[in-house]
């Protein structure tokens, strides 16, 4: 798991790592950035996120009820979709592939309830949004069920996404330090002009 995490291009959280490191604050600073960024729910965070998730499904009877009505109500279903993989994400195979192998070590209750609705999960998304829109599973989605056969709890998910991801964003510093730039981006302003000013005291 350690190495299906490593860091891999430039990601959400490799860029604020980089930006930190940009202003020539230390290793230090650059990395907490990255924990910071890789927290969130469509990043790291989506394994936990996922298994919250499956976790609330319950029933395996229950999964495609539920994602139904989260579809409908426009709510993105975490462990799916990729900003730039729009095919099944390799290492999500792998990760799949681990879980189906721990059901054949005689599994506790939790384990086999929690990969059948990962499973059911799965294939209902790939019908729904696989092919029409290259939405897939991706590694956040059955992380978080191995995990739990491991016996490790939600909150060291992170942590664990992290330590995977450190020399990687140790790697991209070193290397970003030899020909610094400061990372410092434009913005253009697309609102409206000439607006009348109006007095504080007549908001
Ligand atoms: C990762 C993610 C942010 C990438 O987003 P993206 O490439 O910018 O995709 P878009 O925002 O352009 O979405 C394209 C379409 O797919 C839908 N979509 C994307 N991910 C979806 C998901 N996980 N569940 C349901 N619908 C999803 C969007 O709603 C959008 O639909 P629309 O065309 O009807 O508006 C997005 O897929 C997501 O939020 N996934 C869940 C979080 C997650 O698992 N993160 C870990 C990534 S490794």
């Amino acid at each position: 798991m350690f190495i299906l995490h490593a860091e891999h291009s430039t990601n959400a959280s490799t860029f604020s790592v980089l930006v930190t490191a940009s202003t020539l604050a230390d290793i230090y600073a650059a990395t907490t950035t990255g924990i910071g960024t890789l927290k969130g729910p469509l990043h790291g965070g989506a394994d936990e996120a996922a298994l919250s998730m499956i976790n609330a499904i319950g029933d395996p009877d229950n999964t495609e009820k539920y994602i139904e009505e989260a579809l409908e109500g426009k709510q993105r279903i975490m462990g799916f979709g990729h900003r730039v993989y729009k095919a099944y994400d390799p290492r999500a195979k792998l990760v799949r592939s681990y879980l189906e192998e721990s059901l054949t070590k005689e599994p506790s209750d939790e384990v086999k309830r929690l990969l059948q609705i990962a499973l059911r999960a799965e294939k209902l998304m790939i019908d729904k949004l696989g092919k029409s829109k290259g939405i897939w599973p991706n590694i956040d989605f059955f992380a978080g069920p191995l995990y739990r056969v491991l016996g490790i709890d939600n909150h060291l998910f992170t942590p664990i996404f992290v330590a995977s991801r450190m020399s990687g964003w140790g790697a991209h510093v070193v290397e970003y330090w030899h020909n610094n730039k400061l990372v410092r981006p434009l913005e253009y302003y697309t609102g409206s002009l000439d607006l009348p000013y109006k007095p504080m005291e007549l908001r």
